[in-house]
């Protein structure tokens, strides 16, 4: 059994799976599709959700399970539903509560594919999206709410300006205005944060990123807090019957679950944006090292911002866990175990000499992803952001010297002696 007083570290380890007697001590892949049954009885029941067994591995499976129930237990929820990607982890997690005619609110400080999804994907949907920046005071935020709105959404570190969400002041917004707040925490990652204890209801993660550690696997993750009221009248696909279902109805019947099991029993089943069982167990495993990989990943990047900072050929660092970034007391509020491994800082030299750091650095690989427990490098303005043009790279937070560094969890000094020498050749 999960002792509830475990601490992050021993969940990370020995949460989710538990084993019985002559069972495999470790998580098994389960490369099935389906599951045998005796009689009809019972596979009417699953397909009644009048029981919880696996069916059909589209909507459930063991290795999934395992992986599901340890997310649940790090960030304190009811349950988990993991997915295909961080995106669909995204999507999903907004079309389960909102529909055409509604209306999200954002904060306007998000990844890119995210920002991407709510500008054009979403209002293709009918599903409009206001996006806010999360200086704004309480009155301000509010004021873009509409009847309409179903969600408030955030991430807790955003992704690429690392600003750390006021949580307080966030979720008072959202408890006033009855709606849900749902972050993002895949920066944050479950060992570093956990947003069910400073007022978040949903959470959602790119499981690709730290929860994997190692750039194997593609997933994501939706995690219920079960603490929201979905009774307050603006949520009838929760409260009123479900005709996919015999009418049933998903709070009366599962009660604080009510959001993850309509999450998985309807939306996955419907759009089947479900991850392969071997990509599950990779996330179980990552996760078994999560909490030693992000004190490395974090006391790594500090240490590099702080270099940084005493470089000449450097203009500026933005890691909020430096002392004068614009987030530092949210981040000491927030992050106390650390403030994860991205970080950005401006080249003097602009466009040319971040190309040529991207190009020079030996141990730093230049890839487009974070999280990997090998450091990586990108410099947007000469790759993702290329096609933009400089009025347009800046407006999306991208200024032209900008580099960006997840920062791995090699020996420090050996990642410090690989960014002098790329910097030396700028
Ligand atoms: C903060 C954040 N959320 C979501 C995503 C999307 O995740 P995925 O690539 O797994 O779809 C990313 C990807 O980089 C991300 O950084």
């Amino acid at each position: 059994m999960i002792d509830p007083k475990w601490k992050p570290e021993t969940l990370a380890i020995q949460g989710g799976y538990r084993p019985k007697a002559t069972q495999p001590r470790i998580v098994p892949i389960v490369q099935s599709t389906t599951y045998k049954f005796d009689n009809a009885d019972h596979v009417a029941s699953l397909f009644d959700l009048d029981c919880a067994d696996h069916m059909y591995s589209r909507l459930s499976n063991p290795t999934w399970a395992a992986f599901e129930e340890k997310v649940a237990q790090m960030e304190g929820g009811v349950g988990a539903l993991v997915t295909s990607s961080g995106q669909a982890a995204i999507s999903l997690a907004i079309l389960n509560i909102c529909r055409t005619g509604q209306h999200v609110l954002a904060a306007s400080t998000l990844y890119g594919g995210t920002y991407s999804l709510f500008h054009n994907t979403l209002p293709k949907m009918g599903i409009e999206v206001t996006f806010v920046d999360p200086r704004r005071s309480a009155e301000e935020i509010r004021a873009c709410f509409r009847d309409e709105t179903r969600l408030l959404y955030a991430e807790t570190i955003g992704n690429p300006g690392l600003n750390v969400l006021d949580f307080e002041k966030f979720s008072a917004v959202a408890k006033q205005m009855q709606v849900p707040l749902v972050i993002d925490n895949t920066f944050g990652t479950p060992y570093l944060c956990r947003p069910f204890e400073h007022g978040a209801d949903i959470v959602v993660h790119s499981a690709t990123k730290y929860i994997d550690g190692h750039a194997t696997s593609l997933g994501g993750v939706v995690v219920d807090s079960g603490r929201f009221d979905w009774n307050c009248g603006k949520y009838p696909e929760l409260t009123e019957p479900d005709p996919s279902y015999h009418g049933l109805r998903y709070v009366e019947k599962f009660g604080p679950q009510a959001y993850i099991v309509k999450a998985r029993t309807q939306f996955m089943r419907d759009l089947g944006m479900c991850v392969a069982p071997f990509n599950a167990f990779m996330f179980n495993h990552g996760m078994e090292t999560l909490h030693l990989r992000m004190e490395r990943h974090s006391s790594n990047a500090l240490a590099v911002a702080r270099h940084l900072q005493q470089h000449p050929m450097v203009s500026w660092v933005n890691y909020p866990g430096l002392e004068n970034h614009p987030t530092h007391a949210l981040a000491q509020k927030y992050l106390p175990r650390g403030c994860s491994g991205v970080l950005t800082f401006g080249i003097k030299g602009g466009v040319a000499a971040g190309r040529r750091f991207m190009e020079s650095t030996k141990l730093i690989a230049l890839v487009v992803h974070v999280g990997d427990v090998r450091s990586c490098v990108l410099h947007p303005a000469s790759t993702t952001h290329r096609q933009l043009t400089e009025a347009q790279q800046i407006a999306s937070g991208v200024s032209p010297d900008l580099i960006r560094l997840s920062v791995g969890i090699e020996h420090i000094e050996d990642i410090l002696a690989d960014i002098d020498q790329a910097l030396a050749q700028c």
